[in-house]
């Protein structure tokens, strides 16, 4: 068997025991535990991942995003992100389910509550609650009202799964927060790339 070929059964197996978490628990703190739990073994397969298939951005501040599986139905959506020092996002909310786990390299996480009452369109003030350094065999689960943002900090570049209920491009209601002006906006999908095809 080809390393693409064991790669993708993999990665399909992880897939459907995911997808039946899903479907017998819902969508809870625990249920998003065990999904965890499947994409920690997954992540024990690294030489599957690693970047002869999925190589780094040549630049600092930015990341690499690849898209290893989603279902035709726009659920269930992986992908691997391969990010270098410097990058990061603002805060934002996924309106989805998102587990992280991570396989090489730090990246804190800062976790936020929104600090008003959501009275006003557009406007939001948000209070940090929290911040974690994801590091390789390591994991973080958010709810779909989760804030987050995150900061790529280890010299190494950071391999995470990005394991999301929808696929990002089909969550048009995700927003971004400026903490500064107190105002967010629309979130636009990050685009996703293919492996390698020869690795
Ligand atoms: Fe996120």
């Amino acid at each position: 068997m080809s390393e693409a070929d064991e790669r993708d059964r993999a990665v399909a197996a992880s897939l459907a025991e995911i997808r039946a978490i899903e479907e017998l628990d819902g969508v809870t703190e625990a249920s998003l535990e065990k999904i965890k739990g499947v994409l920690l073994q997954l992540a024990r397969k690294r030489a599957l991942f690693d970047d002869r298939a999925f190589p780094p951005p040549d630049r600092d501040g930015i990341s690499n995003f690849y898209k290893l599986s989603i279902d035709d139905d726009d659920r269930y959506a992986l992908y691997l992100s391969v990010g270098r020092k410097g990058r990061e996002t603002p805060p934002h909310n996924h309106t989805t389910w998102a587990v992280i786990v991570g396989m090489s390299g730090e990246e804190e996480n800062r976790i936020y509550t929104r600090a008003d009452d959501g009275s006003v369109d557009g406007e939001a003030e948000l209070k940090q609650i929290d911040s974690k350094v994801l590091c390789a065999d390591d994991g973080l689960a958010y709810m779909p009202d989760a804030i987050h943002s995150i900061h790529v900090i280890s010299d190494e570049p950071t391999r995470h799964f990005h394991m999301y209920g929808t696929a990002l491009h089909a969550l048009p209601e995700r927003v971004q927060f400026d903490i500064d002006t107190g105002r967010y906006t629309h979130f636009p999908a990050i685009p996703s790339m293919s492996a390698k095809a020869d690795a």
